[in-house]
């Protein structure tokens, strides 16, 4: 029975639904680290190799401490995430479940996307402090962003690009190959780009991003491909000053983050020559929360998986 706080009326049938939905998402919510710490330690990976196995072998398979991968078993199976035989002691990843938490998933492994709850709660001191006194939590205060990020460009940008979305503009891959000016703002660790400059080695790219971590990262890759019609440079997309320079502009999964969208929108069409396009692809939401409730439950994991690609030709 629970207790009424309030002389409001009280639905014991409601308040009893969302107490169970309540716990569910602190058991989701320790189920996400575990599934952040399953990918990065490549847990995964081996238990999808492996025929039903104990703590131990998948501990050696894996080349990690048995007590602790044990540990993380225990989770996966109470989380329902890994099958256990009590008779034999033996553990096994369902196909069925591999094909979304692992490497060889490529851009179905939902793992990936469970790195941010881990990233997020490291910073929540700060945000609690910004609570107190305003202000705001720079991308450097984020541990490992760029590193989660370029994984999850990889399957949320790179596996749609030349299948999906640089198709919707016509004609561009023509002008891709024949040699164009491309400018990626908001590029991170760069690997979209990356792979326009290898598709296309008769055009011209260029990446900025005010992150010089990510900055660094896109250059060494850059240069570990050879790529010497690629350039990346640290650049606040809020200062870019330039003026009919590019013929293609870019930006995947990056104005939702700007401070001044209105300012960085602004200054690309500054940029753009005259028949410029600009394309972006960005999370299918909106700025009044009433229009992120559709379907009655509005996640962002959802609303990443789901992101739009919009297109707008620039007018002169
Ligand atoms: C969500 S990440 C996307 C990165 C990359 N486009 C990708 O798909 O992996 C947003 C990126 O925008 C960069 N960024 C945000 N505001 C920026 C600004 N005003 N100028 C330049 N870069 C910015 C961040 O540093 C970050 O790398």
């Amino acid at each position: 029975m629970t207790t009424q706080l309030s002389t409001q009326p009280f639905d014991q049938a409601k308040s009893e639904v969302f107490a169970e939905n309540l716990l569910a998402t602190l058991n989701s919510g320790a189920l996400s680290l575990m599934i952040s710490i399953g990918h990065r330690t490549e847990l995964f990976d081996t238990l999808a190799d492996l025929p039903p196995a104990t703590s131990p072998q998948i501990a050696e398979a894996a080349g990690l401490n048995e007590r602790y991968v044990r540990e993380w078993l225990g989770a996966m199976v109470t989380g329902r995430v890994v099958d256990y035989n009590p008779a034999d002691k033996t553990y096994r990843l369902p196909a069925e479940h591999a094909a979304f938490l692992t490497r060889a998933a490529a851009s179905d492994n939902i793992a990936v996307f469970a790195q941010y709850i881990p990233l997020l709660g490291a910073v929540e001191d700060q945000i609690i402090d910004c609570f107190y006194k305003g202000g705001g939590v720079p991308y450097s205060a984020y541990k490992r962003f760029h590193a989660v990020m370029a994984e999850d460009s990889g399957q949320s940008v790179v596996s749609a690009l030349f299948d999906h979305v640089l198709p919707l503009v016509p004609g561009l891959i023509e002008d891709l190959e024949r040699g164009i000016d491309v400018l990626d703002v908001g590029c991170g660790s760069g690997r979209a780009l990356i792979r326009m400059g290898q598709a296309y080695p008769n055009s011209r790219f260029t990446g900025y991003d005010f992150s010089a971590e990510a900055i660094a990262i896109a250059n060494a890759e850059a240069q570990r491909h050879h790529l010497s019609n690629i350039q990346f440079q640290v650049q606040d997309a809020a200062q870019i000053e330039e003026g009919d320079r590019y013929d293609l502009i870019t930006t995947f999964d990056a104005i939702h983050d700007q401070a001044r969208p209105d300012i960085v929108l602004r200054n690309i069409r500054q940029a753009l020559r005259p028949t410029g396009i600009y394309l972006m692809q960005d999370i299918h939401a909106s700025t009044d929360v009433g229009g992120n409730l559709e379907q009655g439950a509005c996640h962002l994991l959802e609303r990443k998986l789901e992101q739009v690609v919009e297109v707008s030709t620039a007018v002169g």
